[in-house]
């Protein structure tokens, strides 16, 4: 099995390449410097040279709160460029791997989104990913959509390493109380990826850590992790008032996970265990 892996300079990319490594798979991890998304023909003669049997497509725009003032260039990136992988990824009859978000659904209620939930973005971002979405799903038949939600990785910027840099700085920090969700380590998602892509059960699945926490509590497990002595101050999101829209409610439903036989991801606590631990070395 070949595996070419888009974005391998983000979180969730750097993370595959380096399971498929140690698996021993072949793979070639490709970002912005061996071609842009946006540039078709690039895309093609990268993955008709390659020819891998499948395609893991990391690679997004994913600076939600800037994608509201430049939502031309979000929408080209996650929609245009995903048709690009996709027309690239059918010449050479490989499957391919959609990562997909939360932030495709309303965010309304207090149910977890089982996987064929309605879209309703409340954001440029998510309806860019549903953009990408419906490419992969009008035009391919083996691909694994995978729904995930508010990730953290070891190779890129995220949630925790900011709240490690701003518990330090700071005695206190204010953070969001009322958007409930699951933080997800990138290892953990990389894990149940590299699982499902040798198989044959393709269809829409939500992947995330189990236990759904909102903002503030995951902030104040990071600072206990580190024995960090900075208060979490719980604000509403409209008190936090950032730029895009976000749903309150981002629970996602892992029926389908459970039903593929995959083995389970461990709890929001055990992985950021593991993260702090892995961040270590880097005396983060
Ligand atoms: N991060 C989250 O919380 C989250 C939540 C749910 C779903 N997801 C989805 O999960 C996937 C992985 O996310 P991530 O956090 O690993 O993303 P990330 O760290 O932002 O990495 C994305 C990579 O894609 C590259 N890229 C952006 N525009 C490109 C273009 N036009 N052509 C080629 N490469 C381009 C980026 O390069 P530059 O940095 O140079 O732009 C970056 O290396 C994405 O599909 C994302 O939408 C993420």
């Amino acid at each position: 099995m070949k595996v070419l892996v888009t974005g391998v300079n983000g979180q969730l990319g750097w993370d595959v390449v380096r399971l498929l490594e140690r698996r021993g798979i072949s793979c070639r991890g490709v970002d912005v410097q061996d071609f842009d998304l946006l540039d078709g023909p690039a895309a093609l003669e990268c993955v008709r040279e390659y020819g891998p049997d499948v395609v893991v497509h990391c690679a997004a725009y994913t600076a939600v709160d800037k994608a509201e003032s430049e939502p031309e260039k979000c929408a080209a990136v996650n929609g245009d460029g995903t048709l690009n992988m996709v027309r690239a990824a059918l010449s050479v009859g490989a499957k391919m791997v959609y990562i997909s978000t939360d932030y495709v659904f309303s965010g309304e209620g207090e149910e977890p989104w089982v996987e064929d939930a309605p879209y309703e973005p409340k954001n440029v971002y998510g309806l860019s990913k549903v953009q990408g979405e419906i490419a992969v799903r009008s035009l391919m038949k083996r691909y694994f959509l995978i729904r995930t939600s508010w990730v953290y990785g070891v190779h890129g910027k995220n949630f925790v390493r900011t709240m490690l840099r701003l518990g330090r700085e700071n005695s206190e920090v204010r953070v969001v109380a009322d958007q409930i969700g699951s933080p997800t380590y990138s290892a953990d998602l990389a894990r149940v990826i590299c699982d499902l892509i040798p198989t044959e059960k393709y269809g829409i699945y939500h992947v995330t850590n189990e236990g759904y926490v909102s903002w503030a509590r995951f902030a104040e497990m990071i600072m206990a992790g580190r024995n960090l002595p900075c208060r979490v101050v719980p604000v509403t999101t409209a008190e936090y008032a950032a730029a895009a829209r976000r749903p309150l409610n981002s629970r996602l439903s892992k029926e389908k996970l459970r039903e593929s036989g995959v083995a389970p991801m461990p709890t929001v606590e055990d992985a950021l265990e593991r993260y702090l631990r892995e961040l270590e070395p880097e005396g983060i």
